[in-house]
């Protein structure tokens, strides 16, 4: 995105800067039940869709001799593997290969007691040990970010904190409820997925994010494929929610303290 800190193919992603001022909510229509909440737009619907069609390629390049089990994480993934899956699709239609792509939806839920224990269950999708011997690529909205959610200015904190443990969740008790599942908030949490689906030998897996957050990572984990390198801010549109609002957005924009304070729960 020229004029705004840096642009990069490759590496990093599109880096959109602390500076970055977004773009004014003017220049863009957005549906009017959130005509107030909202700061700026940080990234237009346009440029979600072509960096995603780059993605594409770039994903084609390194698989696309393979057939590929596609393994969308909700709610938050949803429109970026939906975008994702169809570029993928176009550029195999116009290419000499043409792979074959099942997709499949899982949802991560993590539970955090009153003992402060937390963990994560994933739910939905078919039996992981369809992957067995697959190429498997994991779709997610937000890659790796800082685990101590709960210092940022977070309007949902500390519910978009999602610490693991590998303890047994005792899934649905009275004081168990749920946290973040649609940003997948830490590297700790891919890796439990990871783990979950290495376990089943894929033949190989890669991660694509639309989102990494800069923020310190202290278990180093990056997506193999990722869309925007973004500030450290709480985003919401392109189906990332603030309270199950804002999914039907289709910008990603930053939510102002009107829209915090109207649809906090
Ligand atoms: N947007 C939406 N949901 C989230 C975010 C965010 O920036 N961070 C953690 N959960
Ligand atoms: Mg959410």
């Amino acid at each position: 995105m020229a004029g705004q800190g840096g642009s990069s193919a490759g590496g990093r992603g599109v880096v959109i800067s602390d500076n970055w001022p977004g773009y004014s909510l003017d220049l863009f229509t957005y549906p009017q039940h959130y005509y107030g909440d909202l700061e700026y737009v940080l990234i237009p619907h346009g440029i979600i869709v072509d960096r995603t069609e780059r993605l594409a390629k770039d994903i084609m390049q390194d698989i696309g001799d393979n057939d590929i089990v596609v393994l969308c994480v909700l709610k938050g993934g949803y429109k970026f593997c939906a975008d994702l899956v169809e570029h993928i699709k176009n550029l195999s239609r116009n290419s000499e290969r043409f792979i074959s792509m099942k997709v499949d939806f899982v949802r991560l839920k993590s539970y955090h007691n009153d003992q402060s224990m937390q963990d994560m269950q994933i739910i939905g999708g078919d039996d992981l040990s369809k992957l067995t011997g697959k190429n498997v690529l994991i779709v997610e909205p937000q890659g790796c970010s800082q685990s101590g959610w709960e210092s940022q200015s977070f309007p949902q904190a500390p519910n978009s904190c999602i610490q693991l443990s590998t303890q047994q969740c005792p899934w649905g008790t009275a004081h168990h409820r749920a946290v973040a599942d649609d940003i997948v908030g830490t590297g700790r949490t891919m890796k439990v997925l990871l783990n979950n689906i290495e376990k089943y030998k894929p033949k190989m897996i890669k991660v694509a994010s639309l989102l990494v957050k800069r923020t310190s990572r202290p278990d180093g984990y990056r997506p193999d494929y990722y869309g925007f390198e973004i500030p450290d801010l709480f985003v919401v549109g392109y189906a990332l929610d603030y309270n199950e609002h804002f999914r039907d957005l289709n910008h990603i924009c930053v939510i102002n303290d009107h829209g915090k304070t109207k649809y906090r729960v």
